[in-house]
Parts: C-alpha cells; sequence; structure tokens
C-alpha cells in the first residue's frame, strides 16, 4: 500500500478510510497521539513514543483497550504493510463515539487511529530560519494532545515568513517550537528549557541530553530567554522527524554559527543511533 490508515481494527487507503463525525476527535480533538519514523521498517525509539503514548493517556484519563506490548505488536506488523520501508508513522487515541456532550460520556471505549505515509529523512545539516511567536497555549504542552491550533498558526506564520520552525517565548523564557524543541549551545554547554507543563518532552530532546552526557557536554536544564537564545554559539530545534537542525537566522537576524564542530559531534552520534539501531534491530 502507498499509504494506510487504521481505524479500530479497519484498514484502508488515509484518502479512503471513513470516521464516525461522533468519534470525539471531530468535537473536542479530544484525544492524544504519537509521531514516529521508521526506517527498514524499523520503527525508531518505538519503546519510549509507546511509553509517553501512554503516559500522555493517563493524563487524559482515558481507558486504553490495548496493552503496551500489543500497541508495539500492532505497529510494527502495520509497517510492513507499506510499499516503502521508511514512514512517517502517526497514532493516536480519542476518547471514544458519543454524541457532544462536554463531559466523558458514559458508554464508551477509547478508538484508536494509525497513519502511515513515506517518509524522507532531510538533510539535517542545513542551516533553517526560525521565527519567534508568543507562546498563546494551555498550560498542558507536556500531553501530546490533538489540540494544535496556535501551533498550527505559528507554523503558518513561519511558512509564510520563508522560515521552517516557530519559536515560542512566554514572558521572557524560550518554551519549545511549534513541532519542536528548542536547545542553544552557550560556551560548550547545552541549554534546553525543563522538562515541565509548558513544554512536550521529546524523545529527540532526550536523546540529546544522552549523547551530551557521552560526548562530554554539559547540560543546563532551567530556562533560559529570548536574549540567552540571540546570543547563543548554536541554536537547535529537535524532533523526530528533523533529529537536530541549527538556525542561522531568528527573525531576520543572523545568529549562532559559533560551534559548528560541538553541533555536528552531536548531529553525527544522533543519526548514526539512527540507522543502527534501525538496521539492526530485527521485529
Ligand atoms: N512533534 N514539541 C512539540 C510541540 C512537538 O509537536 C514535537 C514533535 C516536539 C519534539 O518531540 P519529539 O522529539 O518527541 O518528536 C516538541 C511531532 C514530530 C509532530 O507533531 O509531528
Amino acid at each position: 500500500m502507498e499509504t494506510l490508515g487504521y481505524y479500530n481494527g479497519e484498514i484502508g487507503l488515509l484518502d479512503e478510510l471513513r470516521i464516525p463525525m461522533n468519534d470525539r476527535a471531530c468535537w473536542f480533538g479530544d484525544g492524544v497521539y504519537e509521531a514516529a519514523i521508521s526506517e527498514n521498517y524499523t520503527i525508531f525509539a518505538l519503546e519510549e513514543h509507546i511509553n509517553r503514548f501512554f503516559n500522555s493517556v493517563a493524563l487524559l484519563y482515558m481507558t486504553p483497550r490495548i496493552t503496551k506490548i500489543q500497541l508495539a505488536e500492532l505497529l510494527n506488523t502495520l509497517v510492513h504493510k507499506l510499499d516503502s520501508p521508511a514512514q512517517f508513522v502517526y497514532w493516536q487515541m480519542t476518547r471514544g463515539t458519543a454524541p457532544r456532550t462536554h463531559a466523558f460520556p458514559e458508554h464508551t471505549t477509547p478508538n484508536l487511529w494509525v497513519a502511515l505515509k513515506p517518509f524522507i529523512l532531510q538533510d539535517i545539516y542545513q542551516k533553517i530560519k526560525l521565527i519567534t511567536v508568543e507562546d498563546t497555549r494551555f498550560l498542558h504542552c507536556n500531553i501530546k494532545t490533538l489540540n494544535l491550533l496556535p501551533n498550527v498558526l505559528a507554523s503558518e506564520k513561519a511558512k509564510q515568513a520563508g522560515c521552517a520552525e516557530a519559536v515560542f517565548y512566554r514572558g521572557n523564557r524560550i518554551t519549545e517550537g511549534s513541532h519542536s524543541n528548542v536547545h542553544i549551545l552557550k560556551e560548550g554547554i547545552l541549554r534546553t528549557a525543563p522538562k515541565d507543563n509548558l513544554i512536550l518532552p521529546g524523545i529527540s530532546r532526550a536523546h540529546i541530553i544522552t549523547h551530551c552526557g557521552k560526548l562530554g557536554i554539559a547540560v543546563d536544564e532551567t530556562p533560559f530567554t529570548l536574549e540567552d537564545m540571540f546570543g547563543a554559539d548554536e541554536i537547535l530545534i529537535s524532533s523526530t522527524s528533523s533529529f537536530c537542525m541549527s538556525a542561522s537566522h531568528i527573525d531576520g537576524y543572523h545568529v549562532g554559527g559559533k560551534a559548528p564542530e560541538l553541533l555536528r559531534q552531536l548531529q553525527d552520534a544522533l543519526l548514526e543511533e539512527f540507522h543502527r539501531y534501525t538496521q539492526s534491530t530485527v521485529h
């Protein structure tokens, strides 16, 4: 298949599969999701994504009908149905199917959606341009919910400005990107926002921190500011699909470019880990 949609056991092409209007995703965006990538039909860091997914599920008080192991088996089976071995692997759980009422409906169980499409890894070494946008999101950004409207608006604003990503600031503090985490390198130290309710605890962020440990780069997880970012040696954004990319411009100002070797070491380590994992892990 060229693309694959899965809904509670039903399988079809993404363009063709139909979803009931009463799925609470349609009324309230009442659900959580995960996004991973595969290479060689192997989903990278699947266990970490599933753990974060079940954490999001629990934070929305949903009771899954599937275990972590069953979900992993399902995803590993579905990826083999696609023609392409490299895929964007997306899944979400919504609270259920019921007529529209705000409070949780009583007689419903969660719905499981999976969406697979081919994925082409971009050149992570290219420089990207960013804009800054005020963070007007809610206080549950640690939960990977479907409610992404401020992220969508910020991402569109970046696109209109010819930029790859929008960086959110709340007060003076940098939180994260519209669909990425943001980090800076300054005097050999990696600074990244703390894991609180203002950011998504990114899987790539966790891998960056691990690699910093191996490379002897100190990590500071206290909040950093707009000024810190503009004055940084390098500005990095990280996400599942972009790994770790660095910025050359923010809001039209030239930034970063002062610690290219350190940056390259980190990027090389992340890519190497990805290729090693997806070439050697057998499902
Ligand atoms: N987004 N912060 C936000 C708001 C995100 O949406 C994402 C990822 C991240 C990075 O998390 P991770 O390293 O686990 O991918 C941080 C995914 C890719 C998406 O929505 O498609």
